[in-house]
């Protein structure tokens, strides 16, 4: 008898996700999103999220069976984001995947997202080598991890951001410069035909202090570059878009892969894995391949699919804990809107 087939739900922000896995392999997926629900707003607006969550809940999870061939009864065990999330999002996932588990009789797995956003990686490369180095970097998280082993919580934090994380500066400099919601795919878009050199962006804490070499900081960045975008207003010269998108683009892909090369080479690790949403950007992928070539790294990156949050991420966080032995969740487990990992 193989190990069971782990459905994921993924539900902390504003996409309904569901994935099969069994033994590290993407049986099936789904997914709904509200991002064009929140457009409007410039921003997730957490109630609108929740209730987008109840409705495509039961179809993202029966469009993952039918996209695997496999039906409820195939299930054996459930895996759900408990956090970090917005807090009704969360909720409406993890009360689906109880009923879920409870129904079908199957033991049910809280997950950490970031977890998730790291195992996504071994759906397409396979098992995480020990040790790696792992770039976290989502809407609200940058962090640089040393990983031994995801499913026994093996983990060490080298560095977070200070302040923001670089998908909230690319969605709130988007902002400032009239781009839509989500910021950070239109920033890459527009610096397709702009000059990164043309604005001088400052790169903070490149080299940081000695306790902080591998924390980030990405507000002084946001502000210099709402102040770029001011004086254009106040001198009424149009903004070049596609310039300020380019520089501020380069800004974040050189300090995240000079940090996330040097984080490798004071620990001798060999492999750096690049995960969530910002690893779907162009030049943080292009720049880490270069930089990893250079230092003799193996870089791994997700494909863009699985960056961005999704279920498969989270179901394949369960079958790493089905697989290691790890304690199923009591039915009465809550989430955890702020968790750390
Ligand atoms: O991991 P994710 O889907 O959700 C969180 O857990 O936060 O990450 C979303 C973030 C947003 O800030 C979004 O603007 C950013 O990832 N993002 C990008 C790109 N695609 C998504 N940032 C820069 N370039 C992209 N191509
Ligand atoms: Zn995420």
């Amino acid at each position: 008898m193989g190990s069971p087939v782990v459905l994921g739900i993924e539900s902390s922000c504003d996409e309904t996700g569901a994935g099969l896995v069994r033994d590290g392999r993407l049986l099936g997926h789904a997914l709904a999103s509200s991002m064009d629900e929140h457009a409007r707003f410039g921003g997730v607006v957490p109630e609108i999220a929740a209730r987008a969550h109840v409705h495509a809940l039961t179809p993202v999870v029966r469009g993952a069976l039918a996209d695997a061939g496999l039906r409820a009864a195939d299930i054996g065990a459930v895996a759900v984001t408990t956090g970090p999330g917005l807090s009704g999002a969360l909720q409406v996932g993890l009360a689906g995947a109880k009923g879920l588990a409870y129904a079908l009789g199957v033991p049910l797995y809280g997950v950490h997202h970031l977890a998730g956003h790291v195992a996504a990686d071994t759906l397409e490369h396979g098992p995480l080598p020990d040790p790696c180095v792992v770039l976290i970097v989502s809407g609200g998280h940058t962090s640089l991890l040393l990983v031994r082993d995801l499913a026994r919580d093996r983990i060490v934090h080298l560095g977070d951001t200070l302040d923001d994380a670089a998908g909230e500066c690319f969605d709130k400099v988007a902002r400032v410069f009239g781009l839509p919601y989500p910021g950070g795919p239109a920033i890459d878009r527009a610096a397709r035909v702009g000059d990164p050199r043309a604005v001088p962006f400052p790169r903070p804490l490149t080299t940081g202090g000695p306790g902080n070499r591998f924390a980030f900081s990405f507000s002084g960045l946001k502000t210099a570059a709402a102040r770029w975008a001011e004086s254009h207003h106040a001198a009424g010269r149009a903004l070049p878009v596609a310039d300020g998108a380019a520089a501020l683009q380069e800004a974040i892909a050189d300090v995240l892969t000079r940090k996330a090369v040097a984080a490798c080479a004071e620990h001798g690790v060999r492999t750096l894995v690049v995960v969530g949403g910002v690893a779907a950007n162009s030049r943080v992928r292009t720049l880490a391949e270069e930089r990893c070539a250079a230092a003799g790294i193996t870089l791994r990156v997700p494909p863009l699919r699985l960056c961005t949050d999704n279920g498969a991420m989270i179901a394949a966080v369960g079958d790493l804990l089905v697989r290691a032995g790890a304690a199923p969740a009591p039915l009465d487990v809550s989430i955890d809107p702020s968790a750390p990992l």
